[in-house]
């Protein structure tokens, strides 16, 4: 309520107030409005399905096909595509050259910079103020208080689906600090 917010404080609100609208307005509503009916009609209760998932799209915006990512990204390889609400997301391939049924969100959790891979040091590290996850995007230094958030990572019909990761965060043990 206005009433009860400082007065120092009011444009700060405001704007905070505009952008929560304006990413209620173009990401929750329709997807919620999309997913929401179909995703009760067709997923039985309790089960994770295809549905509610995003598929993962490439540099260029075309679907990740898992067999052709595979081809050309090798063991090891973390690579940027878009996943869940737009969010860069690291799809990661496993010594054994299979997908990781986990992607790692790259959203530094201190102030949001898209935190590279850094093949040689074998962490992702922040350019930003030097925070720094391990393969996995658990946070080894800070100032980033957080791990990286996860997603689902699926193969459905041969394309990569990232579906929201809303159990344990297996890397901490932890509940999702962002479910
Ligand atoms: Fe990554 Fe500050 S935004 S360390």
């Amino acid at each position: 309520q206005a009433t009860s917010v400082p007065a120092d404080r009011v444009p700060d609100m405001g704007k905070r107030q505009l952008m929560n609208l304006l990413l209620l307005g173009t990401i929750s509503l329709p997807t919620a409005a999309m997913l929401i009916p179909y995703g009760a009609f067709f997923v039985p209760p309790g089960k994770r399905g295809a549905n509610d998932g995003t598929i993962a799209k490439d540099a260029i915006g075309n679907d990740v096909i898992a067999a052709e990512w595979l081809k050309t990204h090798g063991p090891g390889d973390r690579t940027l595509t878009q996943g869940l609400k737009g969010d860069p997301t690291y799809l990661v391939v496993e010594k054994d050259r299979t997908l990781a049924t986990y992607a790692i969100n790259g959203v530094c959790t201190h102030l949001g910079c898209v935190v590279p891979w850094n093949a040689a040091e074998n962490k992702f590290i922040c350019p930003c103020h030097g925070s720094q996850y391990n393969d996995q995007g658990r946070v080894v230094r800070g100032p980033a208080p957080l791990s990286l958030a996860l997603a689902h990572c699926d193969i459905d019909d041969g394309k990569v689906v990232f579906v929201p990761w809303t159990e344990t965060d297996f890397r901490t043990g932890d509940a999702p600090w962002w479910a």
